[in-house]
């Protein structure tokens, strides 16, 4: 048996292997999909739902227990295929109890994909329960110490598990394309509460013990677990806040508009479909700012800047129980149809709670990300097509601003071509009728072509669809965004480059993202003492935004701006958001400071977890010891 990627699960079948019924406009084609990153054959046996049974040792840094599936054998197999990948497999059986052996190996290992777990079955098996143990390194989790927390009092564990992270922490079948209803006992340190992408306990008990059930079919990337010292606060109906105790009145504040998003978000693309809808602030080395776990969006606290002014992460991971956790990219290749489709309906919310002016200031500040990730990677590198080209590589390396950016971007010039009511109808019908599937970017071009294109004279011509899909860089038709609140901004920039002081420009009214404007749309040269002032006029150095800080940290590391250096090196030794690590060790780097790079990196490294580990060692050329 040969373990190579390229044999991969071919499904030729609907999401779930079913035959597909006739009942979606995408009936008269196929949903064929190749996942070069699972080693699982799910059109042959899949996994329907998993009972799982752990325990979570913070003195081992160890999760053990047993994973029990339910199986469907749709072609009468012996064998079934699990991901693992730096996971212990102690024994296989036909139940939970072990009543009975299964006959099983683990494959060779493959770089990013780990080991295949082959399990012996008969057409008969119904069941597979297998007992494993985790490795302190699993990347999908990380373990912090006290002192990593926000209490310094109890220690802290969260899983990561996108894209392929949760093959690390479960023996799963880890492809996007498979979905698994679930429920889990988990047994904590009695003093933590358990939480997990499930229907969710509210306060610790005595016993440890806690239970969860997810009774809508996920994919394991959306497998998802926190344990720390945590408590509950709602703030809406139907939505709710977990943080640290001492995190949560903030935190509260902070999304007290989870509610209006909710119903703006059901007011958009139809009913929300899981129930309840809330979030944990988790430790500053969260190495995303959000992750769309089902019912429970895991956060990082560099969103708690006191005003509000950067829930629009919320919005998106919310957006995101319609793109990506209803209907789910197939592959990894596929990862726009996620992630592009989130930024939309992520502006779509924010535009409906706060107003189109404020919608397009977020537009344009993500247009100019994406012509910066344009810039970085090359306008003809097929990094930056749709469509990715991940095989025999880490999914996670072609994961860039493309998919959201890019991805916004053509759906933006597809609503402005078919007018926002077509186009919404459009939308709300895709969620509705591949709620709980899978998609393609084949099968979302060719039912576009068969919806909106024959419906609205020209539209196929105007798009050239297959140039933002299938073609490198930025179509020449995309809709830029138009913002006049960063036109005043531009305004008051050329006033103070005349002449006029930082503190007598008109910025009473800016908001987080009036200054994200300003700040990156400074002059590349500034001197020692045009910091200085600007500094001093508007407290740079010391702001509590997280998102401000580090665009202003781009220019303090360029000019070597003394005075913020106790601030940026405080900053890269508590935050472990990749998304700010890496243009910051950058732009070090680029500015002949590698000696202080690598110096802050020695610190703050342990705070990281291994997704920005892999990422900034790379990039460092960091050598242990
Ligand atoms: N699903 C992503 C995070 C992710 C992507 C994790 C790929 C692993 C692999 C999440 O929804 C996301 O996009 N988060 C963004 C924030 C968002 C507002 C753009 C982030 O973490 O910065
Ligand atoms: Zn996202």
């Amino acid at each position: 048996m040969i373990f190579a990627p390229v044999l991969g699960a071919l499904i030729l079948l609907g999401c779930n292997g079913q035959p597909k019924e006739k009942d979606s406009p995408q009936d008269d084609y196929k949903m064929e999909f190749n996942d070069v990153h699972t080693f699982a054959k799910p059109a042959e046996a899949a996994i329907t739902h998993l009972d799982l049974d752990i325990k979570v040792d913070f003195e081992h840094k160890q999760i053990t227990g047993t994973a029990t599936y339910d199986l469907e054998n749709k072609t009468g197999t012996n064998k079934i295929y699990f991901d693992t990948r730096d996971l212990n497999i102690k024994r296989v059986g036909t139940d939970k109890n072990f009543s009975g052996e299964l006959t099983w190996k683990l494959g060779d290992e493959v770089e990013f994909l780990g080991r295949p777990l082959e399990v012996d079955i008969t057409p008969e098996t119904k069941v597979v329960a297998i007992e494993f143990a985790t490795n302190p390194g699993a990347e999908a989790l990380q373990w912090l110490n006290p002192v990593q927390t926000a209490g310094k009092v109890h220690p802290f564990l969260f899983t990561q598990s996108q894209a392929i992270l949760a093959r690390t922490w479960i023996p799963i079948q880890d492809g996007p394309g498979i979905r698994f209803t679930y429920n889990a006992t988990v047994q904590v340190p009695k003093e933590l509460l358990a939480v997990m992408s499930a229907e969710n306990p509210r306060e610790k008990n005595d016993t440890g013990i806690y239970t969860f059930k997810m009774d809508q079919p996920i994919p394991a990337y959306l497998m998802a677990l926190s344990v720390g010292d945590l408590a509950f606060q709602s703030v809406g109906e139907h939505t709710g806040v977990y943080a640290e105790p001492s995190m949560l009145e903030r935190s509260v504040y902070e999304f007290g508009e989870m509610e209006d998003m909710l119903v703006a978000a059901e007011n958009l693309y139809g009913k929300y479909r899981w129930d309840q809808y809330d979030l944990i602030v988790l430790p500053p080395s969260f190495p995303f700012g959000g992750m769309e776990n089902p019912r429970l969006t895991f956060a990082t606290p560099t969103i708690l800047a006191g005003d509000r002014s950067l829930t629009s992460l919320v919005a998106h991971e919310l957006a995101h129980s319609w793109s990506g956790n209803l209907v789910t990219n197939a592959t990894w290749d596929d990862f726009w149809l996620n992630e592009g489709f989130t930024v939309y309906f992520e502006r779509r919310i924010m535009e409906a709670i706060s107003g189109r002016s404020y919608s397009e200031m977020l537009a344009l500040l993500g247009y100019q990300d994406l012509q910066e990730t344009v810039a970085d990677l090359g306008a003809d590198n097929p990094d930056t097509d749709l469509k990715l080209a991940l095989t025999g590589r880490n999914p996670d390396d072609g994961m860039t601003d493309i998919a959201y950016e890019k991805g916004y971007c053509l759906l933006r010039l597809m609503e402005e071509t078919a007018g926002r009511e077509k186009f919404d109808a459009f939308l709300k019908d895709y969620f509705n009728s591949n709620a709980f599937k899978v998609m393609t970017t084949e099968a979302f071009i060719k039912h576009v072509e068969n919806t909106l294109f024959k419906d609205v004279p020209g539209m196929a011509e105007k798009i050239r669809i297959n140039d933002w899909v299938y073609s490198p860089g930025i179509p020449d038709n995309v809709s830029v965004p138009v913002s006049d609140r960063f036109t005043k901004v531009d305004e008051a920039l050329a006033a103070w480059q005349n002449g006029t002081a930082a503190k007598d420009l008109a910025t009473t009214e800016w908001t987080t993202h009036e200054w994200l404007h300003f700040i990156r749309h400074l002059p590349a040269e500034l001197t020692s003492a045009q910091l200085a002032q600007l500094d001093a006029a508007f407290g740079f150095t010391q702001s509590g935004n997280k998102e401000i800080l580090a665009a202003w940290f781009m220019h303090t590391i360029r000019h070597q701006y003394k005075p913020a250096d106790d601030a940026l090196e405080a900053f890269l030794v508590s935050v472990g958001r990749r998304k700010f690590l890496k243009p910051l060790y950058k732009q070090l780097l680029d500015h002949g400071q590698k000696a202080r790079a690598l110096e802050i990196y020695t610190k703050a490294r342990p705070n990281y977890h291994s997704v920005s580990t892999n990422t900034m060692d790379e990039m460092l050329e960091w050598k242990q010891g």
